[in-house]
């Protein structure tokens, strides 16, 4: 299979065809508007490939999922997050001595400037923790910039998107910051500087920090989402790392992105203040006239389940039943799942439980508020958009990202005075 054929306009062209590693294939169609003078269309880029990337494998029918070659279902089971974080940056899971050298980069990295806490405390307290994010990582490039490209910025933004997360929950808690510790790992020194006391020793709870490193491995990275579409665009301008993330911290806040964890709790709230009325709610989203959308169903590129929804629905009554916790949003989103999942519409539509659906019962049973559910699925997508920014950057192939468009409005017309434009 070396060949696409197009006949067009009268005319039949030909276009190289590639096939990646898991026999996923692409019709090359660099030099389409050369040959053809008509440029593709795809609105929402659901037939388009931006690159061709080694870093994350999904088959959205089998629901599969891989970093690296390794399954999500392994990864999140067997390893570390900063172990993830080394397969995801450097392609390799680590040797014991590269872990430890990365464990103690990260923890050098998740000190930062100071000033970053005048930043911060310019901020309303009531802003979203997104809003505050993408407004101190920017922030950051202030006090570190640099290229991007070196191995000092990739840790930094990794380990510092951490301590930022952490102070911003502080702040608009009204509470003292807590410096991270050179001593723990990325999911424990989260909760040391959310939870812990400026004057005391770290002490964190063993089973919260496990779930922490999960979720953060869960979400490490996903290929071409939204908001890693948007590092990479705004990193192929060759603006700086920081300036990148932070424009990918703006994408994952939307509701349809990251920002589905908040939606579907405040969603299965919403369900249980309304007398638990499932049916209502599964109406409402078959509903075209409303807005009303089941948050946490649905996927792009997952026509099957989610893996990582599989893993957090199972990982939900882990982390439950080990803090002795019961949650009755628990039963009510398992409950939605299963009228849902037997509905035409959703059926039809090919329409799974995605990563959100279960991931803001686990935050919440960790004490996470619900404002904070977006910052916590950035903290393990930082480690992928640093990620794939580097891989975009070191493409041979890279060009700076310019899609073209059709153009549907006016024709060529000149300008009236004022005086003759009408009343
Ligand atoms: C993430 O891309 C990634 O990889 C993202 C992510 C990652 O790790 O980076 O996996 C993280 O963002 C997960 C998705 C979280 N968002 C939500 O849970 C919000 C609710 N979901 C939907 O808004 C929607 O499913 C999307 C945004 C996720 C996907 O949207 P698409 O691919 O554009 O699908 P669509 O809007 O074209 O929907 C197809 C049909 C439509 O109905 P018809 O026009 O065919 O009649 O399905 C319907 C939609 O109305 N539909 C839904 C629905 N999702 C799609 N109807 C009700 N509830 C839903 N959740």
């Amino acid at each position: 299979m070396s060949k696409a054929k197009l006949t067009f306009d009268g005319e039949e062209y030909e276009f190289p065809v590639v096939e990646g590693s898991e026999g996923e294939v692409g019709i090359d169609v660099a030099k389409l508007r050369g040959a053809t003078g008509a440029v593709s269309l795809d609105p929402g880029y659901g037939n388009t490939g931006s690159c061709q990337s080694s870093i994350t494998f999904i088959d959205g029918e089998k629901g599969i999922l891989r970093y690296r070659g390794y399954p999500i279902e392994e990864l999140a089971e067997k390893v570390s997050f900063e172990e993830v974080i080394h397969l995801l940056v450097y392609g390799e899971l680590p040797t014991q001595s590269e872990l430890d050298e990365l464990k103690e980069k990260l923890n050098e990295y998740a000190v930062i400037d100071e000033g970053i806490k005048d930043v911060l405390n310019g901020l309303p307290r009531t802003a979203h923790p997104m809003a505050m994010l993408s407004t101190a990582m920017s922030a950051l490039e202030t006090y570190y910039s640099t290229t991007g490209s070196s191995d000092e910025d990739i840790l930094r933004v990794i380990a510092g998107t951490n301590t930022l997360a952490a102070y911003i929950y502080r702040y608009k808690e009204e509470l003292p910051y807590v410096s991270p510790s050179k001593d723990l790992g990325v999911a424990s020194n989260f909760l040391h500087m959310m939870y812990g006391r400026p004057d005391e020793d770290p002490d964190v709870d063993e089973v919260v920090a496990e779930a922490i490193d999960k979720l953060l491995t869960l979400h490490a990275d996903h290929e071409q989402n939204c908001s890693t579409s948007t590092v990479r665009m705004v990193g192929s301008a060759h603006a700086s790392l920081y300036a990148s993330i932070a424009a990918g911290v703006g994408a994952l806040s939307g509701p349809l992105h990251g920002g589905a964890n908040q939606a579907v709790l405040e969603m299965l709230q919403n369900i249980q203040d309304d007398d638990g009325d499932l049916e209502k709610y599964v109406e409402l989203a078959k509903d075209k006239s409303s807005e009303f959308r089941l948050m946490g169903f649905g996927h792009r590129v997952y026509k099957n389940f989610d893996p990582r929804a599989r893993i957090l629905k199972k990982s939900a009554d882990e982390v439950l039943g080990a803090l002795g916790k019961d949650d009755p949003l628990l039963d009510i989103a398992r409950n939605l799942e299963q009228v849902a999942l037997e509905d035409e519409f959703f059926v039809k539509r090919r329409l799974y439980p995605n990563v959100d659906f279960y991931s803001g019962i686990i935050y919440r049973a960790l004490e996470i508020p619900t404002e904070m559910f977006t910052v916590m699925f950035a903290l393990g997508r930082v480690s992928g958009w640093v990620s794939q920014w580097h891989e975009m950057r070191n493409d041979p192939a890279f060009r700076i990202h310019r899609p073209r468009q059709i153009y549907i409005g006016e024709n060529g017309r000149s300008v009236q005075p004022i005086s003759e434009r009408g009343e």
